[in-house]
């Protein structure tokens, strides 16, 4: 074969795999969004995917990895088989890694997934950006006690939760839900060492101050949800059933929103299960009124002006109402409390989509005047969920002022 020939032959097998392989990045590319790497992987104003972004642990502060493909600072000398033992097995070139990387959940992506994700990262534009060290205290600071922790509480046996049965719909929002969607790292409560408690998976945890409520299909159908307003939350961020805000507004804007409306469909499918829409058991206002008197005047001094004197919002846009929703209608008042206690920040989606936030009432309301406020929205616009105490809130105020998130005076 003349080397003319054979560079041609090259140029074409070339051509080929290039042709062959952008489909691949592409479909990496949606993996990527419903896995939500960018979420971890991006530090506050900087690059997608250098890294460089803090989580605060028990032990100290570890940083999330730049994984653009620059040799020296990012994955750029992984291969396929390095990448895939950092996603199922949670092994990285220097070692074990920290479970804040959620490969408890991605041990559970396909083998072929895998790869079109690896294909997708290593076409981006690499970026030199080396993530400050980490933090952490002894012996946390020390990668191999790690293989402990995998051998008590990592089970890459696991299975995903059993499908047999059920539709294609259904099992298509099992994989997203438990594997890409990490969603149990969130929603899953932990045990004592941080690790998911898969007997009581999706039970509600809390988080960064937040109730990252219960959501198993009984408890959604208990708040009022139902597949129209899923499908509004979980696109856009509101719906009438209240709104999405915390980390769970980043997942629904850097993940759940990039999602086809089948792969939608299939989450909520899973989601709600074969569950049945529950009466709604409204609440009565006039008895409220009656057992509330200070809650129902804290609520048209504070809250009226935002929420509408009848609970009912005023637009969708500005804020949402109370009657019926989620946050008072859950079982759980952590949400209701924690958000009348620190504020809510503003909001941005995207250029023509933001929400103004919701001040905190720290420094006006006690204790005592908070537990009478909530009781008077549950009863009046919730399900009838027990009474709340001063003391329940007295706990939930010590632990988010220890935490740091009643600083500022409006939405932290
Ligand atoms: C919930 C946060 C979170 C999400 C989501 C997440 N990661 Fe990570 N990832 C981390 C953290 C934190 C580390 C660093 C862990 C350590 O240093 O032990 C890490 C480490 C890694 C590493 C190891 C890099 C190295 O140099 O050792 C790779 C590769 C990686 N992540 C890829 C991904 C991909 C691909 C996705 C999406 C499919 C993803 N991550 C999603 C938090 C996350
Ligand atoms: C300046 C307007 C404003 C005032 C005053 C206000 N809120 Fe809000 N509230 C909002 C906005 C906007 C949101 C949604 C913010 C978001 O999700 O980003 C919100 C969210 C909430 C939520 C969470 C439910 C959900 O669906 O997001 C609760 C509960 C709530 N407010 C209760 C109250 C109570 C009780 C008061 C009075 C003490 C009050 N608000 C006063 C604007 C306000
Ligand atoms: C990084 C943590 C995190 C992850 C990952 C996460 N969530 Fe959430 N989620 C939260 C928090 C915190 C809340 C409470 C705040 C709110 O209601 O917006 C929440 C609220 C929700 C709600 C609203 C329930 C209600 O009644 O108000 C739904 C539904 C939900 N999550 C579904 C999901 C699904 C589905 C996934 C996976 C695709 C997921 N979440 C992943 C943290 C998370």
């Amino acid at each position: 074969m003349g080397p003319v020939l054979r560079a041609a032959l090259l140029a074409g097998l070339f051509a080929c795999s290039v042709a062959l392989a952008q489909p691949l990045a592409d479909k990496g590319r949606y993996l990527a969004a419903a896995a939500d790497c960018v979420a971890c992987h991006t530090a506050e104003n900087g690059r997608p995917f250098a890294g460089g972004r803090p989580f605060q642990t028990p032990f100290g502060t570890l940083y999330s990895t730049n994984i653009t493909p620059d040799k020296k600072t990012g994955i750029g000398n992984f291969s396929l088989g390095d990448f895939r033992a950092t996603m199922h097995r949670g092994k990285g070139p220097h070692g074990n890694l920290y479970p804040a990387m959620p490969y408890t959940s991605y041990y559970l992506v396909r083998d072929d997934d895998i790869e079109a994700l690896y294909r997708y990262f290593m076409q981006l534009p690499p970026v030199e950006n080396r993530p400050p060290a980490n933090r952490l205290v002894f012996p946390a600071n020390l990668r191999f006690g790690l293989g402990f922790w995998n051998w008590l509480y990592f089970d890459p046996d696991r299975p995903l939760p059993d499908g047999k049965g059920r539709s294609a719909q259904w099992r298509r929002g099992n994989y997203l839900v438990n594997a890409l969607g990490h969603c149990g790292e969130c929603h899953t409560p932990r045990n004592f060492a941080q690790a998911m408690q898969f007997d009581r998976r999706f039970a509600g945890n809390v988080l960064e101050g937040w109730d990252a409520v219960d959501i198993r299909p009984q408890s959604l159908r208990r708040q009022g949800w139902d597949r129209e307003q899923l499908r509004q939350l979980l696109t856009s961020g509101s719906s009438e059933r209240g709104t999405l805000f915390g980390e769970m507004f980043r997942v629904m804007q850097h993940s759940l929103r990039h999602l086809s409306d089948e792969d939608i469909d299939a989450v909520i499918t899973f989601l709600l299960d074969e569950s049945e829409a529950l009466p709604g058991k409204r609440g009565d206002v006039r008895q409220a009124t009656d057992r509330y008197g200070g809650g129902r005047a804290d609520y048209v001094a504070y809250c009226a002006g935002c929420h509408g004197r009848a609970g009912a919002g005023i637009t969708l846009a500005f804020a949402p109402g109370m009657d019926d929703n989620a946050a008072i209608r859950a079982l759980n008042p952590h949400n209701a409390i924690a958000v009348i206690l620190r504020g809510l920040p503003a909001q941005r989606l995207d250029r023509t989509r933001a929400r103004a936030g919701m001040p905190s009432f720290h420094r006006e309301l006690d204790d005592a005047r908070i537990a009478e406020l909530v009781n008077f929205m549950r009863g009046a616009w919730g399900s009838g969920g027990a009474g709340v105490t001063a003391e329940d809130v007295a706990r939930i105020r010590h632990r988010l002022d220890k935490e740091g998130y009643l600083g500022s005076n409006h939405g932290n």
